[in-house]
């Protein structure tokens, strides 16, 4: 089998962060969700990775190279606009030609990998398999409705009156006949080749089209409260107690729980309470770091406290009165206090940035 992840689109909801940045490199845990997707992958023995790429493609080359440091070898291909995820798969087909494989959108992050769902569909042999989760709002996804002996009967990308609240997950196995489909198919309302109705093809030709309830935690970690709630669940599942030998603890610093110190992190006069992981050469100063915070590299904190929150690489934060929770702070990001007067909050931020302030 072969892989094919899609890493292109424009990352809308995750903006300002998405524009100098792929939305499939913010970081969880301090690991690019991009990772994720091409360990889980590797893991299920497939090693031969095609991903699709779009405006951001310097960016992901640059970060997962020939894909040698996973053990697998990456061949990019380019889609020249985001024309859906069924055209991905129909410029993918050179690199796929006859072989079955599995799609894996690369903002997707799912519990316990992928082989077992992998070793399901080989040995199935049926012409698909998909993913549904159960969700509370399904309109914002393709959603499955399922006959009473548990058969797909139709899927919807994203309607307006869903039929039930079964979400197609974005992993998706096939073989050689989803060609077909996605050359007969029409762009969808949105002007993209939807892979929900290329599959929705494949049920009406009378293909084999398995659905796979999955029951452990998914998600698509396209806007802010996801990406949080997927960086407390793989904190959470972090089994390491103190790697804290790695950097240095100094006086008057206390780690409570699950807390992974990069190399060179220095922390002084401080808390840090698990889980949370921070990165190398980060420091710490007077400062609170709680539950489910992913601190990134080089970063300086200083007289403050925060929790909850994604903070990237070579950010400061220093002299903040109120904590810091749910947030997800960009790269090289300043929050300080200031002594200019008058007395006032002073801002310069991107488009589409926010704040919130009590
Ligand atoms: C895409 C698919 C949708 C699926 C979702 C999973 O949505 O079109 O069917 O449920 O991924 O993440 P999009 O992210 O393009 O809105």
């Amino acid at each position: 089998m072969k892989g094919l992840i899609l890493s292109g689109g424009k990352g809308t909801r995750l903006r300002p962060l998405t524009y100098t940045s792929a939305k499939q490199l913010v970081p969880v845990a301090n690991k690019p969700v991009l990772f994720y997707a091409i360990e889980s992958i590797v893991e299920a023995g497939i090693t031969d990775i095609g991903i699709i790429v779009g405006d951001t493609k310097a960016e992901i080359r640059a970060a997962v190279g020939d894909g040698s440091r996973f053990g697998a070898t990456v061949t990019y291909i380019e889609q020249s606009a985001p024309l859906g995820l069924a055209h991905a798969v129909m410029i993918a087909e050179d690199f796929l030609q006859d072989s079955p494989f599995v799609m894996y959108l690369g903002d997707n992050l799912i519990a316990g990998g992928i082989r077992g769902l992998v070793d399901e569909f080989r040995a199935l042999g049926c012409q698909s398999e998909i993913l549904l989760a159960e969700v509370e709002n399904p309109e914002q996804f393709g959603v499955a409705e399922l006959t009473a002996d548990g058969k797909v009967r139709r899927l919807v990308e994203k309607p307006k009156e869903p039929q039930s609240n079964l979400a197609l997950v974005g992993v998706y196995m096939f073989d050689h006949h989803i060609f077909e489909s996605v050359r007969r198919i029409k762009p969808s309302g949105r002007g993209e080749l939807e892979i929900t109705d290329a599959i929705q093809d494949l049920i009406d030709r009378g293909l084999d089209v398995h659905p796979h309830i999955v029951r452990g935690w998914w998600k698509d970690t396209g806007k802010l409260d996801d990406m949080l709630e997927a960086n407390r669940i793989i904190l959470e599942s972090f089994d390491s107690q103190s790697g804290a030998a790695l950097g240095s603890i100094g006086e008057g610093s206390r780690i409570e729980g699950r807390v992974q110190v990069g190399e060179g992190v220095v922390l002084i006069d401080s808390l840090v309470r698990g889980p949370v992981v921070i990165g190398d050469g980060a420091r710490i100063e007077n400062a609170f770091v709680g539950p489910y915070t992913s601190i990134g590299e080089r970063c300086r904190l200083a007289c403050c406290e925060v929790e909850n929150s994604i903070i990237l690489a070579d950010s400061e934060i220093r002299d903040i009165p109120m904590r810091i929770d749910g947030s997800l702070i960009g790269r090289n990001v300043k929050i300080t206090k200031t002594d200019f007067k008058p007395k006032a909050y002073r801002f310069m931020l991107g488009d589409n940035s926010e704040v919130g302030i009590t």
